[in-house]
């Protein structure tokens, strides 16, 4: 395991699912953490967690409450953690909603509100903080899906936020470079965490269809395979065996692909009647 123990990561969402996993696996290498999101109860609930992880009896984990789409809470607290804990070596954009329905039945406000959370709101970090990396260097890691890199039936707005944020990384990449920043991009699967449960509610027939039976991974293994992926200095970071492989399939065959997924579709709905 290598140590982290000179490290500092910034976490947004990080009082849950993925972005608390990798707090979790960064905290156990011995960096220090700090958790972003809004909800104070959530975070102080996860930062009791992560100190029982940390051997070393020096505080590791502090949380800062803020919604990362509005860029005046933005700009006013995170500077002031800067100051307080140093800057971030690793930053971590997790903060993210996502809402699954057909096109028609997805709510003005849902589609503005993942665009401002998933997209605005990792610009907002970055915009923030980068300039403060700039001394040290350090990594970026935007935290976009599957449905970032493939349209998918029954994801029109959080595809429209996730590949969004993929573009930002991308053209950031290479201007970022010029100050030892590296800016990656974490592709997760269905992963098991509360957001799922959240969007399973009102996912279409056809989405389920699309996702088959394979079984969500779990945050720790996404956690883990990010890491992995931050230490070989990997842009595109994919858990998993089945998004590598649409990822594949998207880029060097995207019409067969096409036709596999209308198949499917269609399958449910003759199944639905
Ligand atoms: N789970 C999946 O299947 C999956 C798959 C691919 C990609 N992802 C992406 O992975 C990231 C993490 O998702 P997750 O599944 O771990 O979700 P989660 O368990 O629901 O955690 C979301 C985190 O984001 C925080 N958050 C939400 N809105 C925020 C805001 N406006 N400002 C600050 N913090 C905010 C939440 O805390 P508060 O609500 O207290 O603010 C929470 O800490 C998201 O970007 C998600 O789109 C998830």
């Amino acid at each position: 395991m290598k140590d982290y123990s000179t490290k500092i990561a910034y976490i947004t969402g990080g009082s849950s699912g993925i972005g608390l996993s990798l707090a979790r696996e960064l905290v156990r290498r011995g960096a220090k953490v700090i958790l972003i999101a809004r909800n104070r109860h959530r975070l102080e609930h996860a930062c009791n967690e992560l100190e029982s992880v940390t051997s070393s009896g020096h505080r590791n984990v502090s949380i800062v409450s803020l919604d990362v789409s509005n860029i005046d809470q933005v700009r006013e607290m995170l500077p002031k953690t800067v100051e307080l804990s140093g800057a971030p070596d690793i930053l971590v954009n997790s903060a993210g909603i996502a809402y699954s329905n057909y096109f028609e039945r997805i709510p003005y406000e849902k589609f503005i509100d993942m665009i401002n959370i998933n997209l605005i709101g990792t610009w907002n970090a970055i915009t923030v903080l980068e300039p403060l990396m700039r001394n040290k260097g350090g990594s970026i890691v935007n935290v976009s899906s599957i449905a970032g890199f493939i349209g998918t039936f029954g994801y029109t707005a959080y595809s429209a936020s996730k590949f969004g944020v993929i573009g930002l990384s991308e053209a950031l990449r290479g201007e970022l470079k010029r100050y030892g920043i590296r800016v990656l991009v974490l592709c997760p699967p269905d992963t098991d965490t509360p957001q799922l449960v959240e969007e399973n509610k009102t996912k279409p027939a056809e989405t389920k269809a699309l996702s088959g039976k394979s079984k969500p991974m779990s945050s720790e293994a996404v956690a883990k395979a990010c890491i992995r992926g931050l230490e070989k200095g990997k842009f595109m970071i994919i858990p998993g065996s089945s998004g590598k492989m649409i990822y594949l399939a998207k880029r060097l065959f995207p019409s067969p692909l096409n036709w596999i997924m209308d198949r499917e579709v269609q399958r449910a709905q003759r199944d639905l009647g």
